[in-house]
């Protein structure tokens, strides 16, 4: 059996694309905070060949967490970190979007670290949601970047916030400075980190974006999206594919834009 393990937090639509491009012949770990989303997506993974385990991880429970990285670095070299938890601004409040999609995120890079194995690499599944928000000044950027995880949730710029949306955004532009922060520490371990800043893609996350309180813009920002349609997790996975391979090898630190082209579409088109 290999040794060789790829840990998926979150088993939602793009998790289990990209475990299905970068775990056969690997073990595969399915952490979720609701762990029948996890069993349901372990079977059908084993039906198509996958070696998988599953657990109940909440990412923004540093005590759940640590029982994911232990249950993770007994099974062997862990190789590949895959953060897809996350909740959408339909989903939850302000305060629980900061917990998941910002210190969650935080708290699984800060456990993680230590434990990958040389060569191995993690990604964080950030949103084109960040791109729209108003550049931060350097302080809150800096802050975003270097906060230690602990303290990251009293930032009074993150107390501040209340509404879903905006603290959505935040985590997600979070996510990206977080990663290119954690690229040096990582690189002193021989491994990389890199974020994919989504756009919508059709998950039951979107679903819910596509018919919560917010529908009409994001329909509306559906049906003009430059390349004309919504994207599938399968795209994601063949981003996250080449970043996570041996032709990834010279990307760490990076955020990658996908998105149909939705954020030029929010900047520039005003230009015509
Ligand atoms: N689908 C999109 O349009 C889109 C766009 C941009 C970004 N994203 C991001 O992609 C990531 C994956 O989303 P998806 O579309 O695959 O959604 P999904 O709803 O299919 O999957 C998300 C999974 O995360 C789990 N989860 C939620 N909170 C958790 C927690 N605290 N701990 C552990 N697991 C938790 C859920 O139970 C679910 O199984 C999210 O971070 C989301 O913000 C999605």
């Amino acid at each position: 059996m290999s040794k060789e393990v790829i840990v998926i937090s979150g088993s939602g639509a793009i998790g289990i694309a990209i475990a299905r491009r970068i775990a056969v012949g690997k073990q595969l770990i399915l952490a979720d905070i609701k762990i029948e989303n996890a069993q349901m997506q372990a079977q059908e993974l084993r039906n198509a060949g996958f070696n998988v385990h599953t657990i109940e991880c909440d990412v923004s429970n540093r005590e759940s967490v640590n029982k994911l990285v232990d249950f993770a670095s007994k099974l062997g070299n862990i190789t590949g970190l895959v953060n897809t938890a996350g909740l959408s601004p339909s989903q939850a409040s302000a305060k629980r979007l900061f917990e998941v999609d910002l210190y969650g995120t935080a708290l699984l890079l800060d456990s993680f670290a230590h434990v990958m194995a040389k060569g191995g690499s993690a990604l964080v599944i950030g949103s084109q949601s960040a791109y729209r928000l108003e550049p931060l000044t350097f302080e809150q950027t800096k802050a975003l970047a270097l906060t230690p995880t602990e303290d990251l949730l009293n930032l009074p710029f993150i107390q501040a916030v209340d509404d879903s949306l905006s603290a959505y955004q935040l985590s997600k532009r979070g996510n990206a400075l977080r990663v290119q922060a954690q690229a040096v520490k990582w690189g002193h371990h021989g491994t990389r980190v890199n974020c994919i800043s989504a756009g919508i893609i059709y998950t039951p996350l979107a679903n819910d974006e596509l018919n919560g309180e917010r529908k009409e813009f994001y329909r509306n920002m559906l049906s003009n999206l430059p390349v004309g349609r919504g994207g599938s997790p399968d795209e994601i996975a063949n981003l996250a594919e080449l970043i996570m391979s041996e032709k990834g090898a010279y990307i760490t630190g990076s955020d990658f834009l996908i998105d149909g082209g939705a954020t030029a579409k929010y900047w520039w088109d005003k230009q015509d």
